[in-house]
């Protein structure tokens, strides 16, 4: 098991509380609102590293989607969220986002939130997701991207490397799988980076949506070609 796996696991169990409590209840509206770049869709959409599976249970709820396949590589945050999806059109899959045994083109919406920053490497990643999705379909990414200045910075010092990792000791009881979060926003791409990426690798028509002044921001793009 990797690394990330391994420290997803340790804190799986409290995950969703520790998300409630340190973004005040606003990741739940986030992930709404963020999946509102989305075009109505009835078709599947595949939610990378889903942890929990609330963005997949609210993509259904958004109609953006009739049945979910939800990928993770951590057995403890697909166990912890297992009981949410019993009942709904949601299939939880254990694996690496980087190397899934899916077909090409076989997703209408390819999602990841809070987890492209987790990657090994995000250009890779990047490149399974655009794999994964067919032509016309649409691509959203909700994340912490390094903030390169104003309040995203500001933060990033002061809540993300010095309050985060105390209330995740707290919470979670694990300060540095919360340290952890100030550690991945400072290696990952800045906004115009992951907008460079997304056009690199072939996505058109890109839709973004800042939240908390930019702490949060969400992207959304298409694969070009002819939708069903
Ligand atoms: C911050 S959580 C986000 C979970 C969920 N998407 C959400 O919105 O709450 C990051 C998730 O990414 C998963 N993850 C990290 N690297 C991964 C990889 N290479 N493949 C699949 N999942 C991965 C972790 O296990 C964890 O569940």
């Amino acid at each position: 098991m990797s690394e990330v796996a391994r420290l997803f696991d340790r804190i799986a169990t409290r995950y969703d509380l520790a998300n409630r409590v340190l973004s005040l209840g606003g990741d739940l509206r986030w992930r709404r609102q963020a999946l509102r770049l989305l075009p109505p869709n009835d078709g599947l959409l595949v939610d990378l590293a889903c942890g929990t599976h609330d963005l997949g249970l609210a993509a259904l709820r958004a109609g953006v989607c009739g049945r979910v396949v939800g990928v993770d590589c951590s057995p403890g945050m697909l166990a912890s969220g297992a009981a949410k999806i019993a009942g709904a059109p949601v299939q939880a899959v254990l694996g690496d986002a980087q190397a899934l045994p899916l077909r090409d083109s076989c997703a209408d919406v390819v999602t990841i939130a809070f987890g492209w920053r987790n990657l090994t490497d995000p250009i890779v990643g990047l490149a399974a997701m655009h794999r994964l999705l067919r032509p016309g379909g649409h691509l959203l990414i909700l994340d912490f991207f390094r903030p390169d200045r104003g309040f995203p910075r500001c933060f990033d010092r002061v809540v993300a490397g010095w309050a985060l990792p105390l209330a995740g000791r707290l919470l979670a009881g694990d300060g540095p799988a919360y340290r952890y979060l100030h550690d991945s926003m400072g290696r990952f791409l800045s906004p115009a980076e992951a907008e460079a990426a997304l056009a690199a690798q072939g996505f058109t028509g890109l839709r973004r949506r800042a939240f908390a002044g930019g702490v949060a921001l969400a992207l959304a793009a298409s694969r070009p070609g002819v939708g069903r």
